[in-house]
């Protein structure tokens, strides 16, 4: 039987083992994390992680061939296939800091995989990492190589939170990276088999190690372009009278550009996208391509001005100021059907009301209130430190309240900023909301999920992104 280990069971590392798991019944997964409580919710009935169908697929293998553990030495002495999921942050000081991935994490588990192993391994880069770190990997593992065989290859994951299980279930592709050596083209076989009882062949794309870690962050720097055109071309629809939807469809029917990702929103979030361009902007610049760095740096320079511009136009529209005024928050997390508030857009635009004295009350149906409290009082890139090493007790914030209801949150509020796109949005009773709020009463639609023409005639003064102004607003100061 081959055995499976993955170093770290997060976002990716959890979902990924188990679908795994379940398609390949004759594999045994074994998923282990150094964090306790991690592991802990893993092995229970209130999983870490909020992801739709994940439940159903752990409960069907955890106990036969899925595992949950901490004892991470003994899986990876046993394992044939050891992935590595460990989390790659944004470094925070010394060299690089604010653009380089931080590898403490994975070398340490690269580290402890040298130290434990007593038998072959192929070691598998999951995590998103820099291009070249598989020659860093190799060397940490060979240093002390006690005669033991070392495979690596890279098999980066593109899996969207929310639609995790969807995505792997049928993924668009596998790639996998390795060695163009007979070892190093064993390996990817080796790996291409286990996708293989479950995705067609034609969707796995093998390459080099190179290829496969910088196609990584490729995918991620071209789906973030896109996001801030969308957003850069609403900032235009809102000074013309376009609307950012309509261009979006006019645009998107074109078979080149294709529909999707064209959305325009407050901004993107999550963990990934920030954070991997840029560590391309830093491997440009490491390698002297200076254009090349401040071309991708501009799709993070339009990510941070459309998240500035929400916050300018809630104050521009409420008479310059908000100090004082109740504002509700609805939505936290970065995108809808996840409870990741990991660099949610959502984060920045609190901290920008709070700083104009707005006091907000805040609801999300699958974020807590000690996270949201953790998150507007850590600093920048601190969020993807794991979770243990994190203060225990996030500062209070007095002019911030968390509650578990749309309608608790608008009750007195001068305004509602709709920050994350859940459905739950789209059918609130707007017209209760109306009713229980200051007037006049604003919504902010920072996703366009609502009617706009249906709040206009309840009576709200709307901005929704990239639409044409309600009148109101235009007579407000201009937004930069
Ligand atoms: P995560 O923070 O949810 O999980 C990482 C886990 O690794 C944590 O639980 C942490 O405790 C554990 N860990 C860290 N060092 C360890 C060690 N030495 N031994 C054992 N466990 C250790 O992160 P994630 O979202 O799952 O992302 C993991 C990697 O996958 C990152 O490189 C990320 O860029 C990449 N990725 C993420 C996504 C996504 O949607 N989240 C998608 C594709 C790729
Ligand atoms: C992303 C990539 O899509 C995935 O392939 C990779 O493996 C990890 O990073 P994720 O961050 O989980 O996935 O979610 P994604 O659906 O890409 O959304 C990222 C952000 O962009 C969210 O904040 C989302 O709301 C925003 N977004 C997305 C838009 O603002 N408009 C869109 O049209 C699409």
């Amino acid at each position: 039987m081959v055995k499976i280990c993955c170093i770290g069971a997060g976002y990716v590392g959890g979902p990924t083992m188990a679908v795994i798991a379940l398609k390949c019944p004759a594999i045994e997964v074994a998923v282990v994390d150094i964090s306790v409580s991690r592991i802990t919710a893993w092995n229970s009935d209130q999983l870490p992680i909020y992801e739709p169908g994940l439940e159903d697929v752990v409960k069907q293998c955890r106990g036969k061939n899925l595992f949950f553990s901490t004892d991470v030495e003994k899986h990876v002495s046993e394992a044939d296939i050891i992935f590595v999921s460990v989390n790659t942050p944004t470094k925070t000081r010394g060299l690089g800091a604010g653009k380089a991935a931080d590898l403490t994490y994975w070398e340490s588990a690269a580290r402890m995989i040298a130290d434990v192993a007593k038998s072959d391994k192929i070691v598998v880069e999951k995590s998103t990492v820099p291009v070249k770190t598989a020659e860093a990997i190799e060397r940490i593992l060979t240093h002390n190589s006690k005669g033991i065989n070392y495979q690596i290859l890279s098999n980066p994951e593109f899996l969207a939170e929310g639609t995790a299980i969807e995505d792997l279930f049928s993924p668009d592709r596998v790639l996998i990276g390795g060695r163009e050596t007979p070892e190093g083209q064993k390996a990817i076989q080796a790996l291409k088999s286990v996708y293989a009882h479950w995705v067609p062949e034609e969707r796995i794309i093998c390459t080099n190690l190179w290829s496969a870690e910088l196609s990584k962050l490729a995918a991620n720097a071209f789906l973030a372009q896109r996001i801030s055109s969308v957003n850069a071309m609403s900032a235009l629809c809102e000074a013309t009278g376009a609307d950012v939807a309509q261009v979006a469809h006019a645009v998107g029917k074109d078979t080149r550009i294709g529909p999707k990702f064209l959305n325009a929103s407050v901004g993107f979030g999550g963990s990934c996208f920030q954070k991997d361009i840029l560590n391309l902007v830093y491997i440009c610049e490491c390698n002297g391509l200076t254009e090349v760095a401040n071309y991708w740096k501009q799709v993070i320079k339009v990510n941070d001005y459309q998240k500035n511009r929400f916050v300018n136009r809630v104050v521009s529209s409420m008479f310059n100021t908000v100090s004082g005024k109740k504002i509700a928050i609805l939505g936290f997390a970065f995108k809808k059907d996840t409870g990741d508030t990991r660099e949610t857009p959502a984060i920045d635009v609190c901290k920008g009301l709070l700083g104009d004295k707005a006091r907000l009350s805040i609801y999300d149906p699958q974020v807590t209130e000690d996270q949201i409290k953790r998150d507007l009082s850590m600093n920048k890139f601190d969020w993807d430190h794991p979770v243990h090493l994190q203060p225990a007790s996030p500062l209070s914030v007095k002019e911030l309240s968390v509650v578990w209801d749309a309608y608790e949150a608008a009750k007195d509020a001068h305004g509602l900023c709709i920050l994350t796109e859940w459905e739950e949005f789209k059918n609130l009773n707007y017209q209760k909301l109306y009713d229980n709020m200051q007037k006049p009463a604003f919504v902010f639609d920072g996703r366009n999920v609502v009617d706009v023409k249906k709040l206009r005639e309840i009576g709200f003064i709307v901005y929704s992104i990239g639409k044409p102004l309600d009148p109101w607003l235009k007579d407000m100061p201009a937004v930069a």
